[in-house]
C-alpha cells in the first residue's frame, strides 16, 4: 500500500478534499477487513511516529500506538510535561528534532488559542506529516471515525438528520473541536445537521459560515437551535455531548452558572423516544455518565459508541499509512 498523500498534514479534514477523504475511509475498510482476518498490515516497517500530548488520552492514545505497531513501525509516546517543552522549547525546533529522528509527529494540544497555532507552527518546520491529535479547534481522528461508522450503520448519508447537541458535563471544560469537526465534515456527505446547544455555548462565527457553505456545496444543511426537542425529533443520529463555553467565556473554571442552569440538556430515553426508530446514538467518549447521558441509552439498543470507538483504530492507521513513508 503507498502514501498516496506523503507528506501531508492531517490538521484538519478542511484541508483535505471529499476525493481524499473518501480515499481515506476505502483504506480505513481495507485495514478493518486485514485487521479481522489476521492479514499482515507491514506498511510501515521500521518507521517511528512520535506521539506528543499535552492532555489526558485513552482512545486516541492507544489508537495511534497500537496501529503504527500493528503497521511494523513504532510509536514513541511523549508526555510533554516531561520534555523541554515544559522549560519553554519552541513548537519549531521541536518539530525539526523529532522530524531528523522518524517519518511522523503527532499531536494533542487542546489549550484554548494555542492548540491549532502551535500544530500550525509544527507543521511549518517539520519534513514529515504532523497529525492532530486534538487541539483547540478540531479533532480530525474523530471525524473520520464518525464519518466511517454512519457510513458502515446508515445506507447513505444523504439527508440524514444529524443532531449535534450540547450536553451537560461536569468532569472538565471540554473543547468545542469534536462539534466544529462534526458540522463542518457531515454536510460535505449530503447530511442535514441540527446544531443544538443553550445560549452562550456558541461555536465560534467562521465555522458556521464555513459549515454553512459547506453544505451549500454538496447538497446538506445546517439548521441552529436553541431548542433540544427540536433536535431529536425525527434524527437518524444523535450525537450529545458536552463541550465548554470556550467562544464566550475563556475562564478554565469548570462549573458555573451558565453549566448549572442548563442541567436539562440530557440525553434520556424520553428524548431519544422522539426520535426516528432506527436512531443511532453516537458520542466520542469519555462519557459523563448519567451527567450526558442516561446508561439507559449510551448502553441501550440505540448506542453505537463502542464501534464509533474502535473505528478509531483504523482510521487512525489509513491516515498514518497514506501520509508517512521513506525519507
Ligand atoms: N475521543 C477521544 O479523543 O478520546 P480520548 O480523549 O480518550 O483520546
Amino acid at each position: 500500500m503507498k502514501p498516496r498523500y506523503k507528506g501531508k498534514h492531517f490538521i484538519t479534514l478542511e484541508d483535505w478534499t471529499k476525493e481524499e477523504i473518501d480515499d481515506l475511509l476505502q483504506v480505513s475498510q481495507e485495514l478493518k477487513a486485514k485487521f479481522y482476518n489476521n492479514e499482515s498490515t507491514a506498511y510501515l516497517t521500521n518507521k517511528t511516529s512520535f506521539l506528543m500530548f499535552f492532555e489526558q488520552s485513552t482512545r486516541t492514545r492507544n489508537s495511534m500506538e497500537a496501529g503504527i505497531a500493528q503497521l511494523g513501525g513504532h510509536g514513541t509516546f511523549l508526555d510533554t510535561s516531561t520534555m523541554q517543552i515544559s522549560h519553554g522549547e519552541s513548537a519549531k525546533d521541536t518539530a525539526i528534532i523529532l522530524s531528523s529522528y522518524g517519518h511522523g509527529i503527532a499531536c494533542r494540544n487542546c489549550f484554548w488559542g494555542v492548540g491549532n497555532r502551535y500544530l500550525r507552527e509544527m507543521a511549518e518546520y517539520a519534513t514529515v506529516p504532523v497529525m492532530n491529535l486534538q487541539c483547540d479547534l478540531y479533532h480530525p481522528m474523530q471525524g473520520l471515525a464518525d464519518l466511517m461508522t454512519i457510513q458502515e450503520v446508515k445506507k447513505s448519508t444523504k439527508n440524514l438528520k444529524v443532531s449535534v447537541i450540547w450536553a451537560y458535563a461536569k468532569s472538565h471544560k471540554k473543547p468545542v473541536s469534536v462539534p466544529v469537526t462534526q458540522v463542518l465534515l457531515f454536510p460535505r456527505y449530503g447530511m442535514d445537521v441540527t446544531l443544538a446547544y443553550p445560549e452562550g455555548y456558541d461555536l465560534p462565527d467562521w465555522v458556521i459560515e464555513k459549515a454553512r457553505k459547506n453544505a451549500e456545496e454538496h447538497g446538506g444543511s445546517l439548521t441552529i437551535t436553541h431548542n433540544m426537542e427540536d433536535a431529536y425529533r425525527d434524527a437518524d443520529i444523535v450525537i450529545p455531548k458536552n463541550w465548554g463555553s470556550w467562544v464566550r467565556n475563556q475562564s478554565e473554571v469548570v462549573i458555573d452558572d451558565l453549566l448549572e442552569s442548563n442541567r436539562s440538556w440530557k440525553c434520556t430515553e424520553e428524548m431519544m423516544a422522539l426520535a426516528k426508530p432506527d436512531v443511532s446514538y453516537m458520542h466520542a467518549l469519555p462519557a459523563d455518565r448519567e451527567n450526558e447521558v442516561e446508561n439507559a441509552v449510551i448502553d441501550g439498543k440505540h448506542s453505537i459508541v463502542y464501534q464509533e470507538a474502535e473505528n478509531r483504530l483504523h482510521t487512525a492507521k489509513a491516515v498514518m499509512v497514506m501520509t508517512m513513508g521513506d525519507k
